[in-house]
């Protein structure tokens, strides 16, 4: 939890992520990303975007609202069974979940070490509800979307019928959802406001091949975090067993990390099978099924969904970059998440050939990717700043470079600099990148 200590105040620090209007206070649950924050939020939602429209034919994307009718959460049963047990302190009425022993104990160790007396536990929904409309007792109560999941299967046939995806296929979406989670914690890991990726592949309804499916997902969704740098050691499947899981799930597992806590979920995988499209098919009247051009077989498909937060695999990739040198911390982000991808520093802030040879370089970077600006200091502590923010490759613009056009090209990861042709920068940089 040391560890913990210092990511935190490293995000706050360098302009990651400060606690949700801090000014005030804060708000529980609640957590703003700053201008680095931001840009690496950015990068990893760009990256999966990439891989799962841009890159493969049989995936499409969607936009779906945050408000829906409510009558979707009673279809998808969130209105029922979306809920955490809960048991309220007697004493100072603290609402706990009744499933985190350690933190009941804590309480009463805290507060009140020679009473303890709880409540048997209660359901509590975890559904944020807010109001439509603007007169006063007509207001329609509408809810935050508690996933993003279902603005996909309501659209299940839309997107059949606009766009020629033929089964098997993907439906993707990236957007925020909301949790009214009773006890938000470690940092932005469980929040009441936080963003999701996630993939609905409907397949065909054979329990062999949506088998394949479904392992080929767990692999596909490893793979991903690996090749963006995860440590190995760091990650694994916790595959849920028949009594942990859903009535109507065939199979799922989560994707766990090796937090500074210990092990905890980054992403789930989840052989939904029919569930929602006929749950949906059931509430709306209207049919979720799919046609097969070729065969003419009518079936509503089964759904394997794979769902990550982006928050969470933020923290992920923060807490699995950060180490700690000789010179202080350096941030080894994967240069494709890295917020800025190069640093331009003329040598001294005072020589206005130098500066001028830098901005023009800086200027023709800044077209092609994210670059940082440095004149403050010395070198060193520059190296030292963009260390920090993970910055992989650091240019100084010397009297050399007056010379004979070429520059320094410092490594983030191993400090070690080569000298290359100013004309080159872009793409070695860009190829830098691409081939990590
Ligand atoms: N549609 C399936 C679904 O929402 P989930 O396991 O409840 O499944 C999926 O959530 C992912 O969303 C989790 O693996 C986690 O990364 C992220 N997530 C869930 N609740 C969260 C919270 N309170 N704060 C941050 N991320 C959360």
């Amino acid at each position: 939890m040391e560890d913990m200590e210092k990511i935190v105040a490293l995000a706050k620090r360098r302009g990651f992520i400060y606690p949700g209007s801090e000014i005030y206070g804060g708000l529980g649950g609640t957590w703003d990303y700053g201008p680095m924050g931001a840009l690496l939020k950015k990068n990893i939602k760009d990256i999966w975007w990439k891989d799962m429209i841009q890159l493969r034919d049989d995936i499409v994307g969607v936009d779906a609202a945050i408000l829906m009718n409510p009558k979707v959460w009673e279809a998808s049963g969130h209105l029922e069974a979306f809920t955490d047990p809960l048991v309220e302190c007697r004493i100072d009425h603290e609402r706990i979940r009744a499933d985190h022993q350690d933190e009941i104990e804590e309480h009463v160790k805290d507060h009140h070490p020679d009473k303890n007396d709880w409540t048997e536990p209660r359901k509590f929904n975890l559904l944020v509800k807010t109001y439509l409309g603007i007169i006063e007792g007509k207001q329609q109560e509408v809810y935050l979307r508690g996933e993003i999941t279902q603005g996909v299967h309501v659209n299940f046939k839309n997107v059949v019928d606009s766009t020629r995806v033929k089964i098997p296929f993907g439906i993707a979406q990236i957007g925020k959802a909301f949790r009214n989670e009773i006890t938000p914690g470690n940092f932005t890991f469980r929040s009441r406001e936080f963003e999701q990726m996630e993939v609905q592949y409907y397949v065909k309804p054979d329990e062999k091949e949506s088998m394949e499916i479904y392992e080929s997902w767990k692999k596909n969704r490893m793979d991903w975090y690996l090749g963006l740098g995860i440590k190995e050691e760091n990650l694994r499947f916790k595959d849920h067993s028949p009594e942990e899981r859903a009535f109507y799930a065939k199979a799922a597992t989560d994707i766990q990390y090796k937090f500074p806590w210990g092990w905890d979920e980054v992403m789930g995988i989840h052989h939904r099978s029919d569930w929602d499209l006929r749950r949906h098919q059931e509430y709306s009247n209207q049919k979720m099924t799919y046609r097969n051009p070729v065969t003419g077989e009518e079936y509503i498909p089964w759904d394997i969904e794979t769902s990550a937060g982006v928050d969470r695999s933020l923290l992920m990739f923060f807490a699995d970059a950060y180490s700690e040198g000789e010179k202080g911390v350096v941030l080894k982000l994967h240069p494709k998440l890295a917020p800025y991808k190069a640093a331009v520093f003329p040598l001294l802030a005072n020589k206005l050939d130098l500066i001028e040879k830098a901005k023009k370089l800086y200027l023709s970077l800044k077209n092609g990717f994210m670059v940082a600006w440095d004149e403050r200091g010395n070198i060193g502590k520059r190296y030292a700043s963009q260390d920090e923010i993970g910055t992989p490759y650091c240019i100084t613009i010397d009297f050399q470079t007056l010379e004979d056009n070429t520059v320094t090209v410092r490594n983030r990861d191993n400090a070690s600099q080569e000298r290359i042709p100013l004309e080159s920068v872009k793409t070695y940089i860009i190829k830098k990148v691409e081939s990590n």
